[in-house]
């Protein structure tokens, strides 16, 4: 079995190299364009390993792509290349349509001239929109209607259309899965709880938008590995799987928990100015990937933050590495004055 991964440098496609190296005797190949949260630091303990192989490019290169399929000849291709964070989407919504609907797009015409068995689209739960806060009864299911916010979930939901209409139209055998929030080793400290763990360890601001009362259901990224394992070998072609572990909680809480976990104090929390068009509340319905493929979350939030936690302490390098680079000058833009 041969798997091309793409987008595997970043923060869920390298924690899935790790565990399918880990578990099963198949050929991976990274294909990673290596942008700014693309890293080769995540690979460093497969990059000897026999079934491993990284190749630099970019998914919306139609000509390197379709080379690449035609030599490799994969059997099954799994798209988490994306430009994956919601802030730069609003500096700058250009290259997420590049790369999240014409490179998923050049994906899928390349494995239509080639051999592949199975193309999975790693989406996520952002296309459905947000839920309100105060009705917690309600959850996003597979037939929750697409009504994305920003132009990274735009740009994502776009791609699950075409994704779609290319299995309605080609029979081409695709599976979708929109997971909740991660996190766990290697998340990129432009996101949320890396964020925090990091500033609270230099003893620096914790910028909360608004009044971090908006909900995120957190999923510890080892379940959201299991869960794409278990749909690339027992899913059904031309389905959509969510993927969530009730693990609900506010912006404040998880800053709160953070805080009291590294022993520093609440006086380093600062409310600033909100994201515009801030999604209030994601919440995910398991029940089908339950039911059908037989997915449970291993990992609660208790357990998961704690092991996190651990991972920035013991591996300060990693993140200091990240935040003297190019990362000085997105946070000043991002947070100075906000
Ligand atoms: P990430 O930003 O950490 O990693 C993205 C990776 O894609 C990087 O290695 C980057 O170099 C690579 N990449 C970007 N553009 C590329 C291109 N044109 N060609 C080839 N590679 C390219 O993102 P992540 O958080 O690991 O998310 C991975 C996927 O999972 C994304 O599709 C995202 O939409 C989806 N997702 C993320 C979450 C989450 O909580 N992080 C939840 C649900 C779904
Ligand atoms: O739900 C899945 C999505 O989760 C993925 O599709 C995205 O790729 C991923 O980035 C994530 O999107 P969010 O926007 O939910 O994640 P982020 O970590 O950026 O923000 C989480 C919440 O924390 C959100 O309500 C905004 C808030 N926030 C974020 C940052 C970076 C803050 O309050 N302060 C911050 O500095």
């Amino acid at each position: 079995m041969k798997i091309i991964v793409t987008g595997g440098a970043g923060f869920i496609g390298s924690n899935f190299i790790l565990y399918m190296l880990e578990k099963y005797d198949y050929k991976i190949i990274c294909l990673d364009k290596l942008t700014y949260a693309g890293n080769l630091e995540n690979l460093a303990g497969v990059m000897n390993n026999k079934n491993f192989k990284f190749i630099h490019g970019d998914i919306s290169d139609k000509i390197f792509i379709e080379n690449l399929f035609e030599n490799e000849k994969p059997d099954i291709v799994i798209n988490f290349a994306a430009e994956s964070h919601v802030d730069r989407s609003i500096e700058n919504p250009n290259i997420f349509l590049q790369t999240n609907i014409i490179g998923t797009n050049i994906l899928m015409d390349a494995c239509r001239k080639s051999t592949v068995k199975r193309f999975h689209q790693v989406s996520t739960d952002e296309v459905y929109g947000d839920l309100p806060i105060d009705k917690p009864d309600l959850f996003f299911t597979e037939s929750t209607p697409i009504n994305p916010s920003s132009p990274y979930s735009a740009s994502k939901a776009s791609a699950d259309l075409l994704v779609q209409s290319y299995h309605r139209t080609f029979n081409f055998p695709a599976t979708i899965s929109r997971c909740s929030n991660n996190y766990g080793a290697f998340h990129f400290p432009e996101k949320l709880i890396p964020l925090m763990i990091i500033n609270a360890l230099n003893n620096k601001d914790l910028p909360v938008y608004g009044e971090g009362k908006n909900i995120r259901d957190w999923l510890y990224v080892k379940d959201h590995c299991k869960a794409i394992d278990l749909i690339i070998h027992n899913g059904k072609i031309g389905e959509v799987y969510n993927i969530g572990g009730h693990n609900e909680k506010s912006n404040i809480d998880v800053v709160k928990i953070i805080l009291k976990y590294l022993g520093k104090p609440e006086s380093l929390i600062k409310f600033v100015k909100d994201r515009p068009g801030h999604d209030l509340r994601y919440a995910i319905d398991p029940n089908k990937i339950s039911n059908e493929l037989g997915w449970i979350q291993d990992t609660n939030f208790e357990t998961g933050i704690a092991n996190t936690i651990e991972w920035y302490l013991k591996n300060k390098s990693w993140w200091q590495n990240i935040i003297n680079g190019e990362y000085k000058n997105y946070y000043a833009k991002m947070y100075n004055g906000r």
